[in-house]
């Protein structure tokens, strides 16, 4: 028998329990420094006990001016890492592993929340948040991936197993790739080498600053799914250049919040046929690539889970909202492969995190 939702697997020599990832997942749980409050350290505990292989923190603002929702974690200076260790020492001490995920939020930074005019490639205004970026000078783009790379450091030594950097849902990373928000004339923007060269200086600055043997790995978008947009073939690409700067695993996601029906957190997952929406890309990307591939999207069922990793369209598979309504989903899910997660996928937990304090399942109670 293959590879199975719960054989062992590794990540550049973090040995994993499962093959089930908790995928990034803002909490809106750390105070207005960034550092993780008493509920976000139980909340983890919890996915430890529930039997998660991994988990990979909610997005985390390498620089101050990165950040775009309250209560969101932040890695930007060497005071948090206290905080940090606190956290990372619970997950430890519940045997589990735990990844930290990199972030700046490019022109959909917030500026109510930071205070500032958001940077971004180039000045286009944000469809969403309807933030006016200024466009990053050279020195800019410098700063920032030092940001990235003191930002890896500080969670090597913060003691989390891992980082991952946040390549998707239109944050900074994939504002560089995408043709959408990079007008820019410069070497950084242009033809696919010169919009993934930001990508490039980070993997390489990120790697220099933690060494040889630290698990990096990316959440990278497979496609902007709007008209105009970064396509899977450059997907495709640039996962083939990030296995050659040394990424250790890929992350396949896809969509921004301006991709309506094909954003990253897709609604009504009501059937097995509408799970796993991003498996065909993640299985086309793990054609060109030996890393391991993770996949996010959709997953709710053990069986459409299994069948991923037997189709070998990825090597682990990642959920984020069914663990918001049960942490524990993956316990049960070994007790009975027939449990379907309870999760409905309304998008109704992103509100509470913003109103009070932290991300909840609005569903539960209401049955
Ligand atoms: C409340 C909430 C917060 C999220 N925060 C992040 C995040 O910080 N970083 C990230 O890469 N994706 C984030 N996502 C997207 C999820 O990681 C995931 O890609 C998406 O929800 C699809 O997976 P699912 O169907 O298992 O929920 C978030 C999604 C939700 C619902």
């Amino acid at each position: 028998m293959g590879t199975h939702l719960f054989s062992e697997g590794s990540i550049r020599g973090v040995a994993l329990k499962n093959r089930i990832v908790r995928s990034a997942t803002w909490e809106g749980m750390c105070d207005s420094e960034g550092s993780p409050t008493g509920r976000l350290i139980d909340l983890y505990r919890a996915l430890c006990r529930g039997g998660v292989g991994l988990i990979v923190t909610g997005y985390t603002y390498v620089r101050a001016d990165g950040k775009e929702l309250p209560g969101t974690m932040g890695i930007h200076s060497d005071d948090r890492l206290p905080a940090l260790k606190t956290l990372t020492r619970a997950v430890h001490e519940e045997g589990g592993r735990i990844f930290c995920q990199l972030f700046h939020g490019g022109g959909r930074a917030s500026s109510r929340e930071t205070g500032a005019r958001p940077l971004a490639p180039s000045e286009i205004k944000d469809a969403t948040s309807r933030e006016s970026p200024r466009a990053m000078s050279e020195q800019d783009i410098l700063d920032l991936v030092t940001a990235f790379a003191h930002g890896a450091g500080r969670a090597r030594r913060a003691g989390f197993d891992g980082v991952q950097l946040h390549g998707a849902h239109g944050y900074l990373i994939n504002q560089f790739l995408s043709p959408l928000t990079n007008a820019r004339k410069d070497a950084y923007g242009g033809s696919l080498n010169h919009r993934m060269r930001f990508l490039r200086e980070v993997c390489d600055a990120v790697r220099r600053e933690v060494g040889p043997s630290y698990p990096v790995s990316i959440k990278l978008t497979a496609a902007d799914n709007i008209p105009g947009g970064f396509t899977l073939e450059e997907a495709v690409t640039v996962a083939r250049n990030l296995e050659a700067w040394g990424i250790d695993a890929i992350e396949v996601s896809s969509g921004t919040v301006d991709a309506g029906e094909e954003g990253p957190a897709r609604r009504n997952i009501d059937s097995p046929e509408r799970e796993a929406y991003n498996a065909p890309c993640a299985r086309r990307i793990k054609s060109e690539v030996t890393v391991p591939i993770i996949v996010v999207g959709g997953f709710r069922s053990p069986k459409v889970g299994e069948k991923t990793l037997e189709k070998e369209s990825a090597d682990f598979i990642a959920l984020s909202r069914p663990f918001i309504r049960e942490p524990d989903l993956v316990r049960k899910w070994e007790a009975d492969r027939t449990h379907r997660a309870l999760c409905i996928s309304c998008n109704g937990c992103f509100l509470p995190g913003i109103k009070e304090g932290g991300i909840r399942c609005v569903q539960v109670g209401k049955d």
